[in-house]
This record gives structure tokens, sequence and C-alpha cells, in this order.
């Protein structure tokens, strides 16, 4: 199979790398690759070309040991729309109840003759150890509370598609700072990228020393609205806090929430990201989430063109290297 000779798709010699762990180790040329690959994608689609043989007898596994809903399902849709055969694991109702290990269920996947592994896991650093043992390259679909590259990627390219550029952009992170690896992998990017990033929330959920990233800290959403951009609301991530990091919910919505108030007070023009799942009446009330400055669902219509030139931008690099 020649990635080279497919005919919807011009070669990016500059992509070198077999996995795609985080964008803390990406330039911003490298993601900014993966960027304009996907922008090909979507000018593709919407001439009508939207199956495409560049993976045609290829393998890609989605293993999940965590739930999801956009991640896999973008995956495992951008694969076929590349005509790569799919396998989709889930650790529960799995062997994994009888006592296999992780990397024992993942070189017995691979073993079926996988190209390409999508992992999410609850460990920080899960893909990074599924490197070391595999010989398919393996793409990060969230660790723990490290990075989920790429949803940070199709958070960059919406605000790059609706502004044109990063570079003079105020990007606010509202929310669980501490918990989340979309903050981390937003953060990685933006900046690399050119943006102003500030991060919010209650200084419980604020990690200590975030600032050597590069951004500013606000324990106010209100004080950061009237220079913001772009807001993007991260979940409150309930299944990793250990113990209680604000009064009450109700508390949270009210000091950090978006609200029909707080756009009223925000730029005329300002977008209203979120990874998803939302909580509905706590990051952001359904006036919000549904209104005109919302760009959620572009964000999940993006994260299928951004999960096609991942997997379109590594296989071309294992066909390089003669690994398929
Ligand atoms: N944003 C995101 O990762 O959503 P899922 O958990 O549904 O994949």
């Amino acid at each position: 199979m020649s990635l080279q000779s497919s005919p919807e798709t011009k070669a990016s010699p500059q992509w070198t790398r077999k996995h795609l762990l985080g964008l803390q180790e990406l330039s911003a040329e490298e993601i900014t690759l993966i960027l304009d690959k996907a922008a090909e994608f979507k000018r593709l689609a919407a001439s009508g070309e939207t199956k495409l043989k560049a993976l045609s007898g290829t393998v890609v596994a989605n293993l999940f040991f965590e739930p999801s809903t956009r991640t896999r399902t973008s995956f495992s849709l951008a694969a076929k729309r590349l005509s790569a055969d799919t396998v989709d694991f889930s650790s529960s109702g799995s062997s994994v109840s009888k006592g296999e290990t992780f990397i024992d269920t993942a070189r017995n996947i691979e073993a079926m003759g996988v190209d390409q592994v999508v992992v999410r896991h609850s460990s920080s650093g899960a893909p990074h150890l599924l490197a070391k043992y595999l010989k398919a390259s393996v793409v990060n679909a969230g660790d723990g509370k490290h990075e989920h590259p790429t949803q940070g990627l199709l958070d960059i390219f919406t605000i790059r598609e609706h502004r044109g550029s990063l570079a003079g952009q105020t990007v606010t992170l509202v929310g669980d700072i501490l918990h989340s690896r979309v903050a981390r992998s937003n953060i990685w990017g933006l900046k690399k990228l050119g943006a102003r990033v500030i991060v919010c929330g209650p200084s419980t959920l604020i990690p200590p020393h975030i600032e050597e990233l590069g951004v500013e800290v606000s324990n106010s959403l209100d004080e950061v609205l009237s220079e913001t951009d772009c807001i993007n609301l991260l979940r409150i991530q309930f299944e990793r806090q250990r113990s209680a990091y604000f009064p009450s919910i109700r508390e949270y919505a009210h000091f950090f929430g978006m609200n029909g108030d707080r756009i009223r007070k925000a730029k005329k023009d300002v977008l209203i990201l979120a990874p998803g799942p939302i909580n509905r009446g706590v990051e952001l009330t359904p006036e919000v989430a549904d209104g005109k400055h919302s760009v959620i669902l572009d964000q999940v219509t993006n994260g299928l063109l951004i999960r096609m030139a991942v997997l379109f931008l590594i296989q071309q690099r294992r066909q390089q290297l003669g690994t398929d």
C-alpha cells in the first residue's frame, strides 16, 4: 500500500514521528502540519470526497480503558474514512476482568496485525509505556491527568478556523485545571502557536507553579471576561477528585459557570468551547451551550478531521520507515 500514490492527498515529508504521545514534545511546525492536514481533509470532505484510500490495508485498534463517546467514535470513524480496518476494544467486558495486564492486552491485540494503537487510560504515561513495548504506533487518546493531544489539537483547530490565527488571541481555560489533561494539551499547543493563555478557577483547582508553563492565573472569571477572546470551559472531573475542592456545585456555578449574564458582559464575538461531556448548569448553562457563541459541535466535527490527519501522518511515516 502506498500513501504517496494516494490520489486524494499530498505527501507531507516533515512529519517524522512514529507516535503521538503529547503536544509538549511537538514543535509549532509539527502542530501546524497536523492542523493543515486536517484542513485539507475538511476541504476534500466539502467537495464530496469523504472516503479516502490512504490507510487501505492497515489496521487501527482503539483500546479504551476509560469511558469515551467523542474520542473513541471519532477515531473509529476517522480510520474508516481513510479505509483502514478497525478494532474497537473496551476494558469493560474484556479479559482485563480476569486479571490480564494492560501490556498483555495490548500485545495480544497487536498480534492480530495492528499498525496503530489508539489508547485511553486512567494512568498518566500509559501510552508512553505501550510505545516501548509495541511495534505498532501509539496515539494518546487521553492519559490520566497528563495529556489529551487530539483534544488540544481540535480545540486549537476550531479557534484557528474562526480567527485565522492563534497569535494575538487570549484564551481562558476555566475550571478543573488540576485534574485536566485537556488543559495541559491546550496550554502546550496554544502557547507554541502564540496565544495568551489564562487559567481560571478556584485556587484549589489550580495546580501550584502552573505559571511556569507561561500562563496567567486568575481566580475570578468576571475579572478576565472582558479581555478574553475564547473561553474553554473544562468539565469538573468528579471521578478524579479525592476530596471536596469547593463548597458546592451551586457555588462553583455561581462563580465560574458561564451563563447568560456573563455572555452579555463578554466580548461581542467571544467563542465558547467545551471539550465535552458537559455538565449542563455547572460549567455552562443550556443558554450558553446552545447559543450563538458556542462552537462546541464544531469542535466535535473538527475532531474527526484532526484524528484523520494524525492517523494519516503517522501511517505515512511508518511507510517511510518500512514498518508496515
Ligand atoms: N472530550 C472527550 O474526550 O470526550 P469523550 O470522553 O467522550 O471522548
